[in-house]
């Protein structure tokens, strides 16, 4: 690829030479959806990102008193605390939550402690279901709305009442299946945090899709260090190489949206703009390969005149769609193979494309301003008859284990350990960098800046 020269560019207008990704869904000559139509960059400047914002403990507690605790943010699936009783504890930081599937069928979240003495009522990281939460110390006992139900030796505790005793509630609020809690009492109402995230994924249900994957592993970095390794695709020619022959990278669309939303939009079935010409054959063949589709019988022969991207998102739908009883024939050539991935700040990344359903989360791992939590979702639509299926279990990989031993991550799976084998070495070198900050692109590394500009209001309180 040619490097771009050209000064007559203002900072931030400047875009990798060869199609766009606009140029190459048009280049599919179908009706898409208007939202993949839209582009929604801004410049937000280009100061340097002290590096300070990734290894410093003060940092990291103020971003627990003003931001995680002030901020919607996601907690589990609906899917996941069905019935009456199901609860899932979250944490985040020293907090812990409890979401619990009432009798009535709401759902409320209570903060995880008992008014005695303060034991967590049910451990970190715990789901089940009860018909009562009873602390193990002393037997101090609340229904599942939370109201009082007993106190043993209740008589020597005379200033202890129903009403001022029930459980201390958190905000709750779905969208997409996703319960998200937040801890403010006085926060923004959830409706106006979502922005345009609602209406720009309407077209794709979430609600609809079950979990078919849900991995965690612990990473040594900074939370943000790893959630921002997800948030471009400049990375992949260093990274990913094997995936230049089948994705856009260079010409992704990044897309912002007020403080919370960001998007970003990677053509898949074509070629990088890296490599230069690349016959249409060469990319399908390594678009299965990589994706770990290949073997006999699978390969997809590209005739003359059609593109990759014809064939391979025909092939998607035809393969895909009736294992998930799910007919895919209606979604558009971009809707089937495109990343569609957006970001709800600050941590919350739902896909919205059917090929690679995939929902991330990034969490400190409690106060360690050196090490975070990775959560991996795939969602997969629900059949269109029959029983919602049962959310697959959690998969906690030990210190030792990659992605690549999570069966059900498939190919992915070797694709996330690249991601995440520079990670560690990244916390390392900010921490032994003389220079102060980071240096982003204006245009590929936009969502970073954005984050980090988010955050400052938060921090700002
Ligand atoms: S600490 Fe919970 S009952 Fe005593
Ligand atoms: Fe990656």
């Amino acid at each position: 690829m040619n490097v771009q020269t050209t000064t007559s560019l203002q900072p931030g207008e400047a875009r990798c030479p060869g199609p766009s990704a606009q140029d190459i869904i048009a280049a599919d000559g179908q009706d898409v959806p208007a939202v993949l139509r839209e582009q929604s960059y801004r410049f937000l400047g280009d100061a340097d990102i002290p590096t300070e914002r990734y290894t410093s403990r003060a940092f990291h507690d103020l971003e627990v008193a003003r931001m995680w605790s002030t901020v919607w943010q996601f907690a589990c699936r609906e899917e996941e605390i069905p019935e009456p009783g199901d609860y899932m504890e979250y944490g985040i930081a020293d907090f812990s939550f409890l979401v619990v599937r009432t009798e009535a069928g709401d759902i409320n979240a209570y903060v995880n402690s008992c008014l005695h003495r303060g034991t967590q009522l049910r451990p970190s990281d715990s789901a089940g279901s009860a018909t009562q939460f009873r602390c193990p110390f002393h037997g101090w006992t609340w229904n599942l709305d939370g109201s009082l139900k007993e106190i043993p030796c209740r008589w020597d505790f005379p200033k202890v009442t129903d009403e001022a005793f029930r459980l201390p509630e958190v905000k709750v609020g779905t969208w997409g299946g996703f319960v998200f809690i937040n801890p403010d009492e006085d926060c923004q109402p959830f409706e106006d945090y979502l922005g345009v995230l609602p209406e720009q994924m309407k077209l794709w249900p979430l609600e609809d899709r079950a979990i078919v994957a849900n991995v965690r592993k612990v990473i040594r970095c900074n939370w943000k260090v790893t959630q921002e390794a997800f948030m471009e695709s400049y990375h992949v020619l260093a990274t990913h190489p094997q995936a230049l022959a089948y994705l856009g990278d260079a010409n992704s669309q990044y897309d912002i949206w007020g403080d919370h939303v960001s998007r970003q939009l990677n053509t898949q079935a074509v070629a990088s703009p890296h490599l230069g010409e690349v016959s249409q054959q060469v990319i399908a063949d390594a678009m299965l390969m990589d994706l770990g589709h290949a073997g006999e019988g699978n390969m997809l022969k590209v005739p003359d005149g059609m593109t990759a991207r014809q064939v391979i998102a025909k092939g998607v739908q035809e393969s895909i769609g009736p294992a998930l009883g799910t007919d895919l024939s209606h979604l558009s050539i971009s809707e089937t193979l495109d990343t569609i991935e957006y970001f709800l700040f600050p941590n919350f990344h739902p896909w919205a494309n059917i090929t690679v359903p995939l929902v991330y989360r990034f969490r400190p791992n409690g106060n360690d301003p050196d090490s975070s939590i990775m959560d991996i979702l795939i969602l997969r639509p629900c059949p269109e008859d029959g029983p919602r299926p049962e959310p697959a279990p959690l998969h906690i990989l030990g210190e030792h284990e990659m992605f690549s031993d999570a069966p059900e991550l498939g190919g992915l799976g070797p694709v996330f350990d690249q991601d995440t084998s520079n990670l560690e070495r990244l916390q390392v070198g900010l921490k032994a960098a003389r220079k102060p900050g980071i240096t982003l692109g204006n245009y590929q590394e936009a969502r970073v800046r954005h984050i980090h500009q988010t955050l400052d209001k938060y921090l700002a309180g």
